[in-house]
């Protein structure tokens, strides 16, 4: 069985360390991965294809930095080359990002499968880029692999069930990573004394969402808010290249502490040892509760309204207030954080056995 898998961004490395590794014990699987280029700078790719053992792509696009539809257009024609030269069995994409829509696209029109891992998500909001990349990969995917039963659900309600598509609920494959990868970062990350933070006694926040750094007045809010934490608690902010760009451009100028984008070893300490987090993103909305960390969402919806309705995120918006005013309740809160929400952590395997199947 051959796969052609395609990865392009950040999140999509972490995912594709827990799949790949699978894969590659499999004598049966040949996997041939295909980077799109999307995100570039070293501490944005390579670094987690050093530390996470990612096989190396086969072929590198170097697509990226282009608007929407020149990004996605240019990834759609160079892709399809590549699955004209490999045919194989499957096709999976992960996430919601132009790499996934483009790597499904592609496919579908040559009639190979798509397989879509972190099938289902919804945040209802079609203003963002990435809930109309979702919706698109999933109407074309063949396999649709869920990550949440919340996900299984949005996908019913939209009438998949009437689809020929194979829809499974096979656990979140950011859990299995953060799950194999919490002892590797145990003892071999160095970031909180490098940063002389210490345990519990800091936020850990990260920014990116173009909703937010593209609009001045909520990457404003969003600042000044973190500025005012700072003030009580240290605030640690590994700054996407994104948001570094809007920053200056906006001359904006943050008193909390900024460092650069830091690999997923160091990331996973800063989030297992942060009094709180405060993100935009959706991968580390997960991991803050994979690590008992709660967490204010700096987004007006989330795609994992499970950690809303189990009371360990807060969705806060961008409104300057109501961060400070979020996190100071989620600082105070105690409890215990639920297991079993996002899977049993093999995910993997159950997305193979599912490819295995069906070919
Ligand atoms: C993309 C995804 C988003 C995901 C995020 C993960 C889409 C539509 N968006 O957003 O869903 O949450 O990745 O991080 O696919 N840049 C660099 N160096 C890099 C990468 C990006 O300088 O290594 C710059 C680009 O030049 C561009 C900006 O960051 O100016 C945005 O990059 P882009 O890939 O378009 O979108 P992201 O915001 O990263
Ligand atoms: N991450 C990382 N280094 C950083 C910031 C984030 O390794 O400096 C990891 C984070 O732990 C999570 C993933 O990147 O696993 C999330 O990616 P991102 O926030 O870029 O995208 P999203 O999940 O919002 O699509």
């Amino acid at each position: 069985m051959k796969i052609v898998t395609i990865v392009g961004a950040r999140p999509q490395f972490i995912k594709a360390s827990a799949l790949s590794r699978r894969i590659l014990a499999q004598e049966a699987i040949n996997e041939v991965l295909v980077h799109t280029g999307q995100h570039f700078d070293d501490n944005m790719s390579d670094v987690f294809f050093r530390e996470m053992d990612i096989p190396a792509p086969k072929y590198h696009l170097d697509i990226h930095s282009l608007s929407h539809g020149a990004m996605t257009g240019r990834m759609l024609e160079a892709i399809e080359m590549v699955l004209a030269e490999e045919k194989p069995d499957f096709t999976l994409v992960y996430g919601d990002t132009n790499s996934t829509l483009a790597g499904a696209l592609a496919a579908k029109k040559m009639h190979i499968r798509v397989a879509h891992v972190e099938a289902g998500l919804r945040s209802f909001n079609m203003a963002m880029p990435e809930e109309v990349n979702r919706i698109l990969t999933d109407r074309i995917s063949d396999y649709l692999f869920c990550p949440t039963q919340v996900a299984v659900q949005n996908l019913e309600t939209e009438g998949f069930r009437h689809f020929p598509c194979t829809i499974i609920n096979c656990g979140d494959i950011m859990y299995e990573a953060a799950l194999y990868y919490r002892d590797k970062s145990a003892h071999e990350s160095r970031i909180l004394d490098t940063l002389g933070l210490v345990d519990g006694q800091y936020i850990l926040a990260t920014v990116h969402r173009q909703e937010n750094t593209d609009d001045l007045i909520r990457l404003r809010s969003i600042i000044r808010a973190l500025n005012k934490l700072n003030e009580e608690t240290p605030v640690v902010v590994p700054l996407h290249p994104r948001t570094r760009k809007l920053l200056d451009h906006y001359s904006l100028v943050p008193q909390f502490t900024v460092i650069e984008p830091v690999g997923y070893m160091d990331m996973v300490s800063l989030t297992s040892h942060a009094r709180l987090v405060l993100t935009d993103s959706g991968g580390l909305q997960k991991e803050a509760y994979f690590f008992e960390k709660y967490c204010v969402t700096l987004r007006d919806q989330t795609e994992w309204t499970e950690l809303v309705d189990g009371g360990y995120n807060i969705l806060a918006g961008a409104d300057e207030d109501k961060i400070v005013e979020a996190a100071r309740t989620l600082m105070d809160r105690t409890g215990s954080f639920a297991a079993g929400m996002y899977g049993d952590g093999n995910t993997s395997a159950q997305i193979i056995q599912a490819l295995k199947k069906g070919r």
